[in-house]
């Protein structure tokens, strides 16, 4: 059975472990994240994280927190909303590659999408690599998604293409 869980700053230390290995799994190292990136995403406000629980195994997470937090990350100051604080930006999602095609990444994003409009953001923004992420990027599609940027030269692991389509999804 499938279960989509809000997790919280204080439910990461028993998620910790199981999150950082799905990425490293759905990821190249030079995209995997510290914990520490994770914790600040849960201590933020407004943030929108889930942990995908099947039959009480965890199979895959989602966290987002507000565009500004992310000023760091290529594009994110160029979107037309930054600095508005109605745009909720896709951090990072993935799905352990045992339980992938089960439509568990579309559940996560269908949540997100409720709890979005719930908490005021008007927007959801996305970066999905070219070839790497086009799983996420037709995902996003079919619930609406549309490109507003194309950023090329922007990862660091020498993989080729070098590429991601910067998307939004309009609430
Ligand atoms: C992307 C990812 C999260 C998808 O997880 P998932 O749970 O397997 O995805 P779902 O089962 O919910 O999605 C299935 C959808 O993708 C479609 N899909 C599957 N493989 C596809 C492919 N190769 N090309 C196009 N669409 C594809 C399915 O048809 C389905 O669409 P539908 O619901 O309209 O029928 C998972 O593949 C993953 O972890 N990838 C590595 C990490 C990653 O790329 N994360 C995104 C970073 S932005």
């Amino acid at each position: 059975m499938l279960e989509i869980k809000s997790i919280t700053a204080q439910q990461w230390p028993q998620y910790e472990q199981d999150v950082l290995a799905i990425e490293a799994m759905a990821f190249s190292a030079a995209q995997c994240h510290p914990a520490s990136y994770y914790l600040n995403i849960l201590n933020s406000e407004r943030q929108v994280s889930y942990i995908a629980l099947v039959d009480g195994k965890v199979a895959g997470f989602l966290f987002c927190g507000p565009l500004e937090m992310f000023a760091q990350v290529a594009g994110v100051t160029d979107d037309p909303h930054f600095g508005q604080n109605t745009v909720l930006y896709d951090a990072d999602i993935a799905v352990n590659p045992d339980f992938r095609n089960q439509g568990i990444a579309k559940k996560l994003k269908q949540q997100q999408i409720i709890d979005a409009k719930t908490l005021g953001y008007q927007v959801i923004a996305a970066r999905n690599r070219v070839k790497y992420a086009h799983v996420m990027w037709c995902i996003n599609q079919s619930l609406g998604a549309v490109e507003i940027q194309h950023l090329t030269g922007i990862y660091k692991d020498g993989r080729e293409p070098n590429a991601c389509v910067y998307n939004h999804l309009v609430l």
